[in-house]
């Protein structure tokens, strides 16, 4: 039997963390569908250049190879905004929706983490979350993530990052980012990541119940 479980929020929320946690939890499959952006996004950036021009991109993400989710190099500053450019493209949503529904689908449980989830990719998951918190404190988290990793930058860069990011995701036409009106919205500005991931084992628990 299929479970699913819609992880949103904006960048650096913590979706990652909490998603982790809940699949560990009740043994579901756990996909970061950023990282399907992410590599296209990647993989735009070395074959096409910068510009990323749109019928180029359309055309590398009809053929994403799935052993590139495993790829060390998706997780920079530079390859979130190229996925975050990308993501607005109709037809690049398109070319990823199957592969995201067939992963939701199996049986045993998945825990699916993104941007449209709830509200495009699985509108009838049996749990929806939203994890947000402000963007101040996205981007502490997110900048002592890059730090850790080697990655050369500072508070400022990325807090104007996540503001580009948020804006570009909120405001395309399709599948922005937005809460599901069923969701739980959990916001973890308020809230330790701690209490987080029990809000949403808890909202898994009486899903199940
Ligand atoms: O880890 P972080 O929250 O910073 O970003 P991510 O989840 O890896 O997503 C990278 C980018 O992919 C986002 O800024 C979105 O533009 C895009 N994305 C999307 O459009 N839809 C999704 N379901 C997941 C990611």
């Amino acid at each position: 039997m299929s479970f699913i479980v819609a992880i949103d929020g904006p960048a650096a929320a913590g979706k990652g963390t909490v998603s982790k946690a809940v699949a560990d939890r009740f043994g579901f499959a756990h996909l970061d569908t950023g990282l399907l952006y992410r590599v296209v996004g990647r993989v735009a950036l070395e074959k096409i250049g910068p510009a990323l021009d749109e019928a180029a991109v359309i055309a590398l993400a009809t053929q994403v190879d799935i052993a590139d989710l495993e790829r060390d190099d998706l997780r920079t500053a530079a390859v979130a905004q190229a996925a975050s450019k990308v993501a607005v493209i109709p037809e690049v949503r398109e070319a990823l929706v199957v592969f995201q529904r067939e992963f939701a689908a199996r049986s045993g449980g998945a825990v699916l983490d993104g941007r449209d989830i709830g509200t495009v990719i699985c509108p009838n998951a049996d749990v929806k979350l939203f994890v947000t918190a402000s963007a101040e404190i996205r981007a502490e988290r997110r900048f002592k993530e890059l730090a850790a990793r080697g990655e050369e930058t500072d508070f400022e860069t990325v807090l104007e990052d996540v503001k580009a990011r948020d804006a570009r995701d909120s405001e395309r036409d399709v599948a922005p980012l937005a809460a599901a009106s069923d969701a739980v919205v959990l916001d973890t500005s308020e809230m330790s990541i701690e209490a987080a991931i029990a809000a949403a084992i808890e909202a898994v628990d009486t899903a199940r119940a």
